[in-house]
């Protein structure tokens, strides 16, 4: 059984763990994503993964953890199990995770254990497929302003593009009248902000009250195409919090593929592999299991920290990897617990950067991308493209 030393178990929270926890896992701090750029951190973090593997070989190493077994993958074939073998015996729904979760959907499917799991998974499987909207003229048509106001700046900031792809993520989740709706999404985001801190932040009861009845009252409009309109408001009400929320990494994804230059599907795919916004991916054990010969009990938790294992296939674009068959190449994580999201991302997502890119070129970030890129500093410059027919206004 590998067990790291005092130091080395030391080293992984300092340098790992802590950091990327520190930057926000349920909504991303500014000022933290900026230091962390400066000093590079995710490069730190997966040199010292690299060292672990090193000195431990491959099989998951238990962290010296205080009441808690802890164990940290570093083998591909490895978090390849983990994610087929999901929710049993190896579950998402770990206590850390409900932690941070319950502050804004205590309902979501991914807090959610038992048979009550299975429920609502299948009907975010259901729900969540871009075939059942036209999500395509949605996105062209909020792209459309965008590509008329980076024309008349002559750049795209992270700020005016975000401004755009909420307004998107507010019509495809809710409908064309939750458009302008940001005290919606503000809410939410001040929620996001407290589940960063999952047990230590008190729950705000009254604000959770005002986001729900305010989400409530756009579900029950049911507007075509829209997620809205796919199932009755009672059911939308307790996973539509998960899908606003998860728009935002849509987002962030779409804007640096911007910066690398990608197109479609694969240049989406391409920018979570290289800065993957879920970074660390959790399952915690039902039963004792056997790895490489040895036992780990039950309620081990079991860390991927996917940007270790994205890094092995380099610091370029290198679309040709998707669609992949490697089983830690993990973005939308995998196996049964894969995103069920996925295909809608990649569909809005790719139809964002293919239409930015019919009318404008963009300046691009030269390879190698560094290991950590701040998102919230981006400011592309944005040229028109020869002649695209789209008048300035
Ligand atoms: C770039 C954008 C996105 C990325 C990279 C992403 C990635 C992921 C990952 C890695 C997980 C697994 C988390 C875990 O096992 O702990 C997940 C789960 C999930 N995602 Fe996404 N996601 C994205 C956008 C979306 C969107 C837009 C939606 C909905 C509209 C969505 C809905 C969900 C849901 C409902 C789950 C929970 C699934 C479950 O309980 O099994 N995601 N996502």
């Amino acid at each position: 059984m590998a067990v790291a030393s005092r130091l080395d178990t030391g080293k992984a929270f300092a340098r790992v763990l802590l950091p990327t926890l520190a930057k926000g896992v349920i909504v991303r701090r500014p000022p933290v994503l900026a230091m962390a750029e400066k000093v590079q951190a995710d490069a730190l973090a997966v040199r010292t993964m690299k060292a672990l593997r090193d000195k431990y070989g491959p099989e998951p190493l238990r962290l010296r953890v205080t009441g808690r077994s802890v164990a940290l993958v570093l083998d591909p074939e490895d978090v390849g199990r983990l994610l087929d073998e999901t929710p049993e015996p190896f579950h998402p729904a770990t206590a850390e995770k409900r932690a941070a979760l319950k502050h804004f959907q205590p309902h979501g499917s991914l807090a959610t254990r038992g048979p009550e799991r299975e429920k609502r998974r299948r009907f975010n499987d259901v729900v969540l497929r871009p075939e059942k909207l036209d999500v395509e003229a949605v996105v062209r048509d909020e792209a459309d302003l965008l590509v008329r106001h980076a024309m008349s700046t002559g750049v795209l900031t992270w700020d005016d593009f975000a401004q755009v792809w909420w307004k998107v993520a507010r019509r495809i989740v809710l409908g064309a009248s939750a458009r302008d709706d940001e005290a919606l999404t503000d809410d939410l985001k001040t929620l996001r902000g407290n589940a960063n801190w999952a047990f230590l932040h008190p729950k705000r009861r009254g604000l959770r009250k005002r986001f729900e009845r305010r989400l409530r009252e756009h579900l029950e409009r049911a507007e075509p195409n829209s997620l809205a309109s796919l199932a009755p408001a009672s059911e939308v009400a307790s996973q539509a919090p998960h899908w606003l929320f998860a728009f935002d990494a849509a987002g962030i994804v779409t804007m640096r593929a911007l910066a690398i230059g990608g197109s479609g599907p694969a240049g989406v795919l391409e920018s979570a592999r290289l800065w993957p916004t879920t970074p660390v991916i959790l399952r915690e054990s039902t039963i004792a299991t056997r790895w490489h010969g040895t036992w780990l009990p039950e309620n081990t938790l079991f860390i991927v920290f996917s940007p270790y294992f994205h890094r092995f296939y380099g610091d370029t674009y290198r679309p040709e990897l998707w669609p992949t068959q490697e089983p830690a190449l993990v973005p939308f994580s995998g196996g049964p617990g894969v995103c069920p999201g996925r295909d809608l991302v990649l569909v809005s997502a790719g139809t964002m950067l293919d239409t930015l890119r019919a009318h404008l070129d963009f300046s691009t970030l030269e390879p190698p991308f560094p290991a950590t890129l701040n998102h919230f500093a981006l400011k592309l410059r944005a040229t028109r493209k020869g002649d695209d027919g789209l008048e300035v206004v």
